[in-house]
């Protein structure tokens, strides 16, 4: 099993994107390397001076620059914990919890992928993205979102292969859900999907009616992170298990979702 560290890590940069969100770029205060973190992975970030805010915010690695020893997290503003995130201020040190869960698996060579994310779903796509081009492949985007203010980090995308785009006011790319866009007609061997429960669902069952297999990237609440609080369990055709040690990455044939 992966070693998990507990590593203060300065802010190198807080940018405010549109809307409620904002993106933070974090190096280790102590000056030691990131350790390997796979995309899908997340890590759980202690909010600091937030008194009503004892729990860590559990936050899908959005990229990694290893030359420059970066870790980016995309945080959408939901709370308290998440205000003070996005307000940090560069030079500002936050206490993380890393790397934890599993993550995306690696397609053989010569599939045909398609990368989906919803809303602030996208961060590990991006990450994703990156390795599957470092390994030959070559990836394809399909993001959606309510409306083009929602759209995150599309020039970075663009860098590691096609965008797609979905808005539900058809403000940006064709207009409706993912599900409805006209690239997911076929010619898709693997999905990998991150967003809201009910996107993802769709996801699957378009994953199924095109023959396609699917992994999905599960956003269960999650309180400790480690598998001891017991808060995140999804049922599976094993049984039960923690989202935050067994995933957050499923294949759908795992879930007993009703698709
Ligand atoms: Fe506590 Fe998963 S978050 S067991």
């Amino acid at each position: 099993m992966q070693k998990k560290m507990m590593m203060d890590m300065r802010v190198v940069e807080c940018a405010r994107l549109h809307g409620l969100y904002s993106l933070l770029k974090l190096t280790p205060a102590s000056g030691d390397r990131l350790p390997e973190m796979q995309p899908g992975q997340f890590v759980q970030v202690a909010v600091p001076g937030a008194p009503h805010t004892l729990l860590r915010r559990p936050i899908s690695v959005n990229f990694v620059e290893p030359e420059r020893n970066l870790l980016w997290l995309l945080v959408r503003r939901a709370g308290e914990g998440t205000e003070i995130l996005s307000e940090l201020a560069e030079g500002a040190v936050v206490n993380i919890l890393l790397p934890l869960g599993n993550g995306f698996s690696m397609p053989a060579d010569g599939k045909r992928l398609m990368l989906i994310g919803g809303g602030v779903g996208v961060a590990p796509l991006l990450y994703f993205g990156k390795k599957l081009r470092e390994a030959g492949h070559s990836p394809r985007f399909l993001l959606g979102a309510r409306s083009e203010q929602d759209l995150l980090e599309l020039d970075e995308f663009e860098k590691y292969g096609e965008v797609y785009l979905s808005t539900d006011d058809g403000s940006k790319g064709q207009a409706g859900v993912v599900t409805q866009n006209s690239v997911l007609q076929g010619g898709i061997d693997n999905i990998y999907c991150c967003g809201p429960a009910p996107m993802m669902k769709a996801v699957a069952r378009k994953a199924r009616e095109i023959g396609a297999e699917c992994e999905v990237s599960l956003e269960n609440m999650m309180a400790c992170g480690l598998g001891a609080c017991l808060c995140c369990v999804e049922k599976t055709v094993k049984g039960n298990v923690c989202v935050c040690t067994e995933g957050p990455v499923f294949n759908i044939n795992q879930l007993t979702w009703q698709i």
